[in-house]
């Protein structure tokens, strides 16, 4: 392993930003393309030096630290994106909607609140007639958000899910249609028929070695010298005993209240579908602690522009502290559009 310098930014003669990395097995020769090591600067490897060390002293004071500072710098910024949206003359239908087809997982991640271990919802299955009643109404909506055909669950696990996303990419021509899945169900035979109908495939590759697991390993194999799928699809390598966010309080192994200050603009652009219809707080209510409507007996414009939505977007707006699962969370759901521009210039290099 070694450190290269991987690009610079410059504005005005200034070189702004040096990002270095350390080159592992993965990188090299267009490979590094698909692969995305997480923490894969050299903050990163300090961080996982440490969490690994020390995972309590990480939990209570590094990571508290980070979300504080991010907590500073995000406020100002998402308060005048949300400002923007109120001030529209119809409030504007969200960016961003997940679909949970089936609620189940067959992971066992130690940070994620339904890994097989500790999920606790009842099994449920989304009827077919509901989904095609929500990708109508998107498309009489001329949706051309991000639909992201998962949620919290594990989509392959739905067999349906091909043909889901085939009926979605035929009624959402404009819709960005996403899927994330930890790989480990994933077949080459069944990536050849998903992709045609997604904009972006995330494998989660969950592993403590950075390494690939072999469903993962042959999609890899499979795609490495074909770069025409090395922007749609990404493999993330993530430590299956990470510590991450703390999904609204409710991460197994992180579970700290963060005391941030700044609002969420979850509530503001997202649309979260439960396969029984019922709509969640936002990504992070992963057990559908809270409910703003029900697609069985409403309509997604009543249910976005109803009272329970608007009752918790008041709510937020005057702190995290106002609502029990949001005063846990440590997510900001939210990146400011010009260092997401950074990030594309700096990735595209
Ligand atoms: C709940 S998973 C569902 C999709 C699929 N099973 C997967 O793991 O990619 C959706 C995303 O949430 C992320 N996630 C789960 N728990 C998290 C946590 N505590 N903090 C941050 N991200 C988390 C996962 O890594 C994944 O990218
Ligand atoms: S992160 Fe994904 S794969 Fe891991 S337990 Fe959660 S839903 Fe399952």
């Amino acid at each position: 392993m070694h450190i290269t310098l991987v690009s610079y930014y410059k504005a005005k003669g200034t070189i702004l930003i040096i990002s270095v990395r350390f080159e592992s097995k993965y990188m090299g020769s267009g490979k590094s393309e698909i692969i995305d090591i997480t923490h894969g600067g050299v903050s990163g490897k300090v961080a996982i030096f440490i969490q690994k060390n020390n995972p309590s002293f990480y939990e209570k004071n590094i990571l508290p630290s980070i979300s504080l500072v991010q907590d500073f710098i995000i406020k100002p910024l998402v308060k005048k994106e949300i400002e923007k949206k109120l001030d529209e003359e119809n409030y504007p239908i969200f960016e961003v909607i997940e679909i949970e087809t089936i609620n189940r997982c067959n992971g066992d991640c130690a940070f994620c609140p339904v890994n097989k271990k500790v999920d606790s919802r009842p099994f449920k299955l989304m009827e077919r007639e509901l989904f095609i009643s929500i990708i109508n109404q998107l498309s009489n909506l001329n949706f051309s958000g991000k639909l992201n055909l998962y949620s919290n669950n594990e989509p392959l696990l739905d067999e349906r899910i091909i043909e889901f996303a085939e009926i979605a990419r035929l009624n959402l021509p404009d819709g960005h249609i996403h899927l994330f899945t930890n790989g480990t169900l994933l077949t080459v035979e069944m990536f050849q028929k998903l992709i045609p109908n997604l904009d972006f495939l995330l494998i989660d590759n969950y592993h403590d070695n950075d390494t690939l697991n072999d469903p993962v390993q042959d999609i890899f194999d499979f795609i490495k010298e074909k770069q025409e799928f090395h922007k749609k699809v990404k493999i993330r390598l993530i430590r299956k005993n990470a510590i991450r966010t703390t999904r609204g309080g409710q991460a197994p192994n992180k579970s700290k209240i963060s005391n941030l200050t700044s609002p969420c603009i979850s509530p503001f652009n997202t649309f979260i579908v439960r396969p029984d219809g019922k709509i969640s707080l936002c990504t992070r209510d992963a057990l559908g602690t809270y409910t703003l409507g029900d697609l069985t007996k409403q309509s997604i414009v009543e249910i976005w522009n109803g009272k329970e939505f608007w009752t918790i977007r008041n709510k937020i707006l005057q702190g995290r502290n106002k609502l029990n699962l949001c005063k846990d969370c440590d997510a900001f759901a939210y990146v400011p559009h010009n260092i997401l521009s950074l990030f594309h210039v700096l990735r595209d290099k």
